[in-house]
């Protein structure tokens, strides 16, 4: 079959199959093929027999200028309009619109115009401007290797090219239809979900703190229609970070971000993280649920101690309140299983010999690293608790919105698989190793703790608040690290960083902490 001659019927297939694709897809190799893979498997049978998969990738790549041009009206309008502003960017080169004619304002400029503008929340003095992989580029052109990730959000790093495609594919589908109206992206995710966790039922949202709202909500209606008003409250752990809406910032447990938003909601109380004695003390009649996170992010990279969440399970089923993991930070893979909580089941089948049941929460909160970086939270919880909402009870206007969905529905697909798992587990040992070799060197740290790729490098008294100047040690040496309140270090690079990406990071983070070491004790003499 001479494919030149099906070029109008491939035309036709790619309107149908992928949709729009704008220009700046084109030029993406891999999103190509692959999308162009997938458009092979969607071919009517009778053309499969007759061409070879290789042989029409190959046809449409050498045509795709002439295939997808003419492809979609629409979709060159949005081009053509594009690159009236945009210049072609190669990331690995540095070849960007920095230099270009559109940077009309300098940097400095820029920074003054954000904090003029914006409201003082944050400090930043970043101008970022594009991505690859675990690389992040600056406005200047600088070069950073990303530990942070978005804060756990980029876990497969930047410019991923099964989410671009996912994007470009559903952008030239439907963007926004409520939740009046189901579309495809949101039930696959959805059942994907199900499919891969403890859960029956998700409920889509914005954000973690939104994901926890709806917990709090769910499990106060459920607490609500079979017990009486005394039993609403919802107990948190000291140290812990749930979010920044009034109930959320209520439910972490750590006075500082609360201050001056009082009055807040009431039926909160808190609890020393890992104590056992304390969490038995406190769970009880009055207990509506008990949230947790079980490695504290924002409180510094603290996992729960082994047994811990189990003990909270068993004192939430012996006073009927319900158990909610809070897996915002610590979930979709980054510990090296999909959730941070299915560590304790697996320690507790290595001391039992199998014969612990396995440990289910009620309601798990996600967020981040589910969008691949766009936003989105989900709650998943199980049928029982989930019958408690009617319609009606809760809702939202974004939530489960299909290009979010189908990006996080590419993302969950691509880090819930065994290689990329114990990947995270190998990669996670590699920077514990390093770090604990630069300390050796240093002595800076007390502890290395938390699992797999979501690691906090605790600082010994020597260095107590010295966190801050260490992380902006770390940026002036082309490398992103976070903080964890004020004496911790925190690691949270992407998933599936290269090899290279990691060493070289790891490499800068060496150097700059060798520089902080050197600099701080030549002040001190
Ligand atoms: C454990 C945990 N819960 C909730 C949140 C709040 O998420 P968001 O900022 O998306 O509202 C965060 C954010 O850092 C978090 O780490």
């Amino acid at each position: 079959m001479l494919l030149e001659d099906q070029l109008p019927r491939i035309k036709k297939l790619i309107r149908e199959k992928l949709g729009p694709l704008p220009a700046n897809a084109l030029q993406n190799e891999v999103v190509m093929r692959t999308a162009f893979r997938r458009l092979y498997q969607a071919l009517p049978r009778m053309i499969r027999l007759a061409v070879s998969e290789h042989g029409f990738v190959e046809f449409c790549m050498a045509n795709r200028e002439r295939l997808l041009n003419l492809g979609d009206v629409v979709a060159d309008k949005i081009s053509a309009a594009k690159t009236v502003n945009i210049k072609e960017v190669d990331p690995e080169n540095g070849n960007n619109t920095e230099s270009g004619q559109n940077k009309t304002q300098t940097t400095a400029e820029m920074l003054a115009t954000a904090k003029r503008v914006f409201l003082p929340t944050y400090a930043p003095n970043l101008i970022l401007t594009r991505s690859k992989g675990a690389k992040i580029w600056d406005r200047e052109g600088q070069e950073y290797i990303d530990f942070g990730a978005g804060i756990s959000v980029n876990s497969l790093g930047h410019q991923v090219p099964e989410l671009l495609l996912a994007l470009t594919e559903q952008a030239g589908k439907i963007w926004h239809t409520t939740n009046l109206y189901l579309t495809e992206p949101a039930i696959k995710l959805a059942e994907n979900l199900v499919d891969a966790t403890f859960a029956d039922r998700v409920f889509f949202c914005n954000s973690g703190a939104e994901a926890n709202e709806a917990a709090i909500k769910l499990a106060r209606k459920s607490s609500s229609l079979i017990h009486p008003p005394e039993k609403r409250e919802i107990l948190t752990f000291e140290g812990s970070f749930h979010g920044r809406t009034l109930a959320t910032v209520t439910a972490t447990a750590q006075p500082k971000y609360q201050q001056g938003f009082e009055p807040l909601p009431e039926g909160f109380r808190y609890c020393p993280f890992n104590d056992f004695e304390a969490a038995t003390e406190m769970i009880g009649a009055q207990t509506c649920a008990v949230m947790i996170e079980p490695i504290q992010g924002e409180g510094g990279v603290n996992p729960a101690q082994s047994g811990f969440l189990r003990h909270l399970r068993k004192l939430c089923d012996q006073h009927n309140a319900l158990l909610i993991f809070d897996e915002i930070q610590s979930g979709m893979g980054r510990t090296g299983k999909l959730f941070g909580y299915q560590w304790e089941v697996e320690e507790d089948q290595l001391s039992s010999e199998g014969a612990a049941p396995n440990l289910i929460p009620d309601i798990v909160t996600m967020a981040k690293a589910l969008g691949g970086g766009l936003p989105i939270g989900a709650m998943l919880c199980t049928e029982k608790v989930a019958q408690s909402f009617k319609p009606g009870d809760h809702g939202t206007t974004f939530g489960g919105n299909p290009i979010v969905t189908a990006v996080a529905g590419a993302a969950f697909r691509k880090i819930n698989t065994p290689e990329m798992l114990s990947g995270v587990l190998q990669k996670g040992a590699i920077i514990r190793q390093h770090l604990e070799t630069l300390n050796d060197e240093l002595s800076l740290f007390e502890t290395i703790r938390g699992r797999g790729m979501m690691l906090g490098a605790v600082l010994s008294k020597a260095w107590k608040n010295k966190a801050p100047t260490m992380v902006t040690a770390c940026q002036e040496n082309g490398v992103l690290i976070l903080l964890a309140g004020p004496d911790v270090l925190r690691f949270l690079p992407p998933l599936n960083i290269s090899e290279e990406e990691l060493k070289s990071g790891l490499e800068r983070v060496s150097k700059a902490l060798k520089d902080f070491h050197h600099a701080e004790l030549a002040s001190a003499s």
